[in-house]
């Protein structure tokens, strides 16, 4: 009995594995094909980038001049709230302190309690700044801690992009993770993710298994839980779980679109990858963490300033010290973000430096964990160099060369990825990574990519410049210049960093009312 259910178990991972993979090579774009989506954008079923929960009281975040100050409403408001409003003719639209594959912005967040709040479950308004009350719930809860639970909305990134949709809701969660810790430790707190919180506990948690609050609205996926505080970061599970359980709910989820695509390989692929938790307490975990600098914490101005270039100017050079300082940043360190995740570095750098005084163009990688080396030197097939480019990383030079045309080319003919200092693919311990942890880890690969992706956005606001997030990338092409000829490493997202060339047709405001001079 206890032998076929084992054997019931492996089989169920060996068929979720495979589905991991099918899903993953039939959203690849190759240059003759996109990944399945409608080809055209649907602008009636456009989806709401803002959810909202009728019938649900408001509770406004500081720091709204009408809300007590809090460090619930500071680390929202550097993590996942609004920066600014563009307008352009008659269409306006907001950006956000993370970033989103198409804007979109498939990312919910939820906050549990928190010290000033009535012990309770909240979902966050990013356009009002202000949290919505969810669950209210008596139980001994500390004060000094709270929760912070992201879910997606596949339907917001599927709208536009069909089958692929999925690995860029992943690349947003892992942004908003990555945010949300930055955000944490600005406002002196520290911040975890919890791999012992199952999906079903997600999604009981946050109420988004509840049918009859989402008649009509589109469901929610379960990301990941958060744990935020300033000591002692100790949350039981069971006990919380239950005192939500028996809480008082109110509010009904907005719809978002009228009119919706069923996209069944996304459901399949969220179904393959439903994360049943692990008892992996981050202490316990195996994080090796390199002798790396700390990294250095943005203040909350570069923070609120993030944004992606739409192009780069195609000329200007970075200092090669510049350009260490941010692949510096990108190595995982004994500081945040980094301390948020529990799982040791699984993503590399394969970079293409087109203007870097001192440093020679061409292909490079960073090893962002020494253990992968050997594994990359053997993965990659072609006859490359291997020669170290400087004694303060582990990148290096794999061939020399013009490579801007090759850039653009692979990244969906995207000029930014040729008009910067330089622009680079994150290559994954894929199989390993999948075969040590299950399924569910293919959405933890794009979180640390989306991770590593907010860092360098900071990295380059902070050293003036400006990078852009790259989901659009030809995969195999990719694997191709770098001579990965199987699952072993793949391409999971690029990203781009030069001097940004800025559209000065659109108007900018504040991302809040209060915000404007005079408030
Ligand atoms: C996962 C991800 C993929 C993205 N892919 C592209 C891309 O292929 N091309 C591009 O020009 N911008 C891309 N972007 C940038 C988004 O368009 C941008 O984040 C969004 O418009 C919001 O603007 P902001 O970053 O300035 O807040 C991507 C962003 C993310 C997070």
């Amino acid at each position: 009995m206890i032998e076929s259910s084992f054997q019931s178990t492996i089989s169920n991972q060996q068929s979720a594995l495979s589905l991991v993979h099918s899903y993953h090579d039939g959203t690849k774009h190759h240059f003759h094909q996109f990944a399945r989506s409608l080809g055209y954008l649907d602008w009636a079923s456009q989806p709401s980038p803002f959810r909202s929960f009728r019938g649900a009281p408001e509770v406004p975040l500081s720091p709204r001049p009408d809300a007590p100050p809090s460090s619930v409403g500071d680390a929202l408001r550097h993590s996942l709230g609004l920066s600014a409003w563009k307008q352009f003719r008659g269409s306006r639209w907001s950006l956000r302190v993370n970033p989103s594959s198409g804007n979109l912005h498939p990312t919910e967040a939820y906050v549990v309690s928190g010290s000033g709040l009535h012990h309770g479950v909240y979902h966050y308004a990013a356009d009002r700044h202000a949290l919505e009350p969810r669950c209210a719930f008596a139980a001994d809860w500390p004060d000094d801690v709270f929760l912070v639970a992201l879910t997606s909305i596949h339907w917001r990134e599927a709208w536009k992009y069909g089958e692929r949709a999925f690995r860029y809701c992943q690349h947003d969660l892992g942004h908003a993770i990555a945010a949300s810790r930055i955000a944490a430790a600005l406002a002196g707190l520290r911040a975890e993710m919890r791999p012992d919180w199952s999906h079903r506990d997600i999604a009981a948690l946050t109420g988004i298994d509840r049918d009859e609050d989402f008649v009509e609205a589109e469901r929610e996926e379960p990301g990941c839980v958060m744990v935020v505080g300033r000591s002692s970061l100790a949350v039981d599970r069971e006990h919380l779980l239950a005192a939500v359980r028996g809480g008082r709910w109110t509010g009904k989820a907005s719809q978002l679109s009228e009119a919706h695509v069923q996209w069944t390989f996304i459901d399949e692929i969220a179904r393959a990858t439903e994360d049943p938790g692990r008892a992996i307490s981050a202490s316990q975990s195996t994080i090796q963490l390199p002798d790396y600098p700390i990294t250095q914490l943005p203040d909350r101005a570069i923070v609120l300033k993030r944004r992606s270039a739409v192009a780069l100017d195609g000329r200007s050079s970075i200092g090669a010290d510049g350009f260490f300082d941010m692949l510096a940043r990108a190595m995982p360190a004994a500081g945040p973000p980094w301390d948020a995740l529990w799982w040791d570095a699984r993503i590399h750098l394969a970079l293409f430096v087109h203007r870097v005084d001192g440093v020679d163009p061409g292909l490079y990688v960073l090893v962002r964990n020494d253990r992968a080396t050997e594994a990359l030197k053997r993965a990659m097939t072609r006859d490359f160099l291997w020669e170290r480019a400087t004694d303060r990383l582990p990148l290096f030079l794999l061939a020399r060369g013009d490579c801007r045309r090759l850039a653009e080319r692979v990244s969906c003919d995207q000029e930014i990825a040729a008009d910067g200092f330089f622009s680079l693919g994150m290559l994954a311990e894929f199989d390993a990574s999948l075969a040590e942890f299950g399924p569910a880890f293919y959405r933890h690969l794009f979180w640390e990519s989306g991770v590593v992706g907010q860092v360098l956005y900071l990295a380059a606001e902070a050293a003036g410049t400006r990078g852009t997030g790259i989901g659009c990338f030809y995969d195999e092409p990719v694997h191709d210049v770098f001579g990965l000829t199987d699952h072993t490493f793949q391409s999971l997202y690029h990203f781009t960093i030069g001097i940004p060339v800025e559209d000065t047709r659109l108007t900018t405001e504040p991302g809040y009312e209060w915000e404007r001079s005079g408030h």
